[in-house]
């Protein structure tokens, strides 16, 4: 299978409306885990689905002490992520490629699973929530950020699975795959040109949702 991030994986991490957008999300993780996790994140492990070149994991392992799975599918995003991982001391990260049911992981041993921007890349969404929650322990928490409804301008000519998603749809997909939806809300504007230059504004959603 083609790898789409190949062309963009080298300089990913330079786009400075990535770098707000990360950061706000990051926000939102340092709030709502420990809250709804009812425990800090030193020690605790910690899977980020569709990581990237896993900027947020990377703060998540250095800033927090956690234990790090990184998931993802694109050889390319991974390699750059390999490259920091060889310059960090994080004995405690492992990196994943594959499909979330094909993976060595534990059952049952994830206490927080993270994601950015990558639900909308995956088609079968109630599989991937299904998997993800066969990795969660019981009350460990899932944190989600990804794109409200958009027309498509998004990706221009890209391919994604979605252009974005209906909150209260993935609310109930959500419900049906053994969570229970905490915090589901607005929290980031992204402002980017669409290929005549025009600025577009893209809102995120931020969801946050218990394994039952
Ligand atoms: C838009 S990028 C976001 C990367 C990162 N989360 C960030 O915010 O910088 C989407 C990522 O999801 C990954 N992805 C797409 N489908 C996937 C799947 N089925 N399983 C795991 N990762 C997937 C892609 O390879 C890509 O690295």
């Amino acid at each position: 299978m083609s790898d789409i991030f190949a062309a963009k994986a080298a300089k990913w991490d330079a786009n400075p409306v990535r770098a707000a957008m990360g950061q706000a999300f990051y926000a939102q993780v340092l709030e709502n885990a420990p809250k709804f996790l009812g425990c800090d994140l030193a020690g605790r492990t910690v899977l980020e689905f569709g990581c990237g070149t896993g900027v947020l994991g990377l703060h998540l392992a250095q800033d927090h002490a956690a234990r790090l799975h990184f998931v993802d599918t694109s050889p390319a995003m991974l390699d750059v992520l390999r490259g920091k991982l060889a310059q960090a001391e994080l004995p405690q990260a492992q990196v994943h490629q594959g499909n979330l049911h094909e993976l060595s992981i534990p059952l049952a041993s994830v206490d927080l699973a993270v994601s950015l921007m990558a639900l909308h890349h995956v088609e079968d969404v109630p599989g991937a929530l299904a998997g993800l929650r066969r990795l969660l322990r019981p009350g460990g928490l899932l944190l989600l950020g990804d794109l409200l409804p958009e027309d498509g301008g998004f990706h221009g000519d890209e391919a994604a699975a979605h252009n974005g998603f209906d909150p209260e749809k993935l609310r109930d997909q959500c419900q049906s795959q053994g969570y229970q939806v905490q915090r589901l809300l607005p929290f980031h504007l992204l402002r980017k040109p669409d290929a005549t230059g025009a600025l577009r504004e893209y809102p995120l959603f931020f969801l946050a949702a218990s394994a039952r």
